[in-house]
């Protein structure tokens, strides 16, 4: 490997909510004693635990160096980045005028949902469900219809005949498609987007595509965009993209999005003007710069690489190691999200006694029940494979 995947980055002291303040985040989880010997192994919060690619450090500090922070437009290159980034990952041509920027990409869905419905209207999602989604979604005023997933084959499907029910039901106007899907880790096929598409144009839906883990496919997965399927797809679909998963940048702030129908995209931008808020930080924008170059696209074939081992290992330990928890073996992201309920039933134990567990020796995994997996664990795996290995040796030895 170019690029250092095994460096065990330390974390403290530096505002991480990962290791820092989960307390803050997590309520009680946050609370457990910690056994002595045991440091903790950051596997909650979907951030990374490698350095960044050089170039974006190096694109920052070139501007930090230039003393002047004063008011500033985004300039040529901050566009052009994401438009050859576009074309190169996911093979889409894209023009400056159908891009803008988002403080954040569940700011941007919030903006769409503004646009798209009145409050209280229902909004159809799938479950299990990123909690991001359930906490905006709610917090906004808008009611969240679902739709579970169905596991099938080894893989997780849609269910369309109860999308189909849902929306008519439900009087559905606006559905969220996450793609690829947090918490599963399914990367949606051309057929699959191509079927809920046919779907939704059959009752006038539209649709908000959360790409932000669109670069993050592995074991050679490819992610296909929501708005690639149909004519219909372009025409009503905002897709939400971000380098913040890809490169590790949530604290920098910035996402954007994706708008080709100039009514629509004239509406959302309209709307995320409204807050005053929704303006770039200089920094994050050379950052983007810095990530979406020739050097970052070799770091993220890597980091696609490293993130397959991973995967393939926890997964092979799971099943080998781990008798009465299952998984899907996630196709993007680097989470799991383990099943824990046939080994809670046979032992007698609950999912919070055994969460508690983890969380005691180290391993700060994340409760699935506010994803709607009532027996669920989610898994960031992105660390160096020497960490992932030694949280599930202490998985198998202290907590199962
Ligand atoms: C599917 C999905 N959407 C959105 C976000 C958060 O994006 P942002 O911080 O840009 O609002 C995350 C973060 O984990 C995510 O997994």
């Amino acid at each position: 490997m170019k690029y250092d995947f095994t460096t065990i980055l330390d974390r403290y002291g530096k505002d991480a909510i990962a290791v820092d303040m989960p307390t803050d985040y997590l309520g009680n989880y946050g609370k457990v004693k910690r056994e002595e010997g045991f440091d903790v192994i950051p596997m909650w919060v979907a951030d990374m635990n490698f350095p960044v690619v050089p170039s974006i450090q190096k694109a920052i500090i070139d501007r930090v160096n230039s003393p002047t922070f004063g008011y500033y437009a985004p300039r040529e290159e901050y566009f052009n980045s994401i438009i050859e980034w576009q074309k190169h990952f996911h093979g889409i041509d894209v023009r400056k005028e159908e891009i803008a920027y988002d403080n954040g990409v569940l700011g941007g869905l919030i903006s769409a949902c503004n646009v798209l419905l009145s409050k209280g209207d229902n909004i159809l999602l799938h479950s299990p469900t990123y909690v991001g989604f359930t906490g905006v979604l709610h917090n906004n005023g808008y009611n969240m219809v679902h739709s579970p997933l169905i596991k099938k084959d080894d893989t997780w499907v849609m269910d369309y005949e109860d999308m189909e029910k849902k929306i008519v039901d439900n009087n559905i106007k606006v559905a969220v498609i996450c793609n690829p899907h947090n918490p599963t880790g399914r990367v949606w096929t051309r057929e699959e987007l191509e079927k809920a598409m046919a779907l939704f144009e059959k009752y006038g839906v539209y649709v908000i595509s959360d790409e932000i883990w669109a670069d993050i496919t592995l074991n050679g997965n490819k992610q296909i965009p929501t708005q690639s399927v149909s004519e219909y797809a372009r025409e009503h679909t905002v897709a939400l993209y971000a380098p913040s998963k890809t490169f590790n940048l949530a604290g920098l702030i910035g996402s954007y999005h994706i708008i080709y129908n100039k009514w629509l995209r004239e509406r959302v931008a309209k709307e995320a003007s409204l807050c005053h808020y929704n303006s770039m930080n200089v920094l994050s924008m050379h950052a983007l710069i810095g990530a979406y170059g020739a050097e970052g696209k070799e770091w993220v074939e890597e980091l696609k690489e490293v993130l397959s081992g991973n995967v393939n290992y926890a997964c092979d330990f799971i099943r080998e190691r781990l008798p009465g928890v299952s998984v899907i073996k996630p196709e993007g992201t680097y989470m799991l999200f383990i099943d824990c309920e046939e080994y809670c039933k046979k032992n007698n134990v609950s999912l919070d006694d055994l969460f508690y567990k983890g969380w005691q020796y180290g391993v700060y995994w994340q409760d699935g029940r506010p994803f709607h997996g009532e027996y669920n664990i989610r898994i960031n795996l992105a660390l160096p494979l020497s960490r992932v290995k030694e949280a599930f040796d202490r998985l198998e030895k202290y907590v199962f």
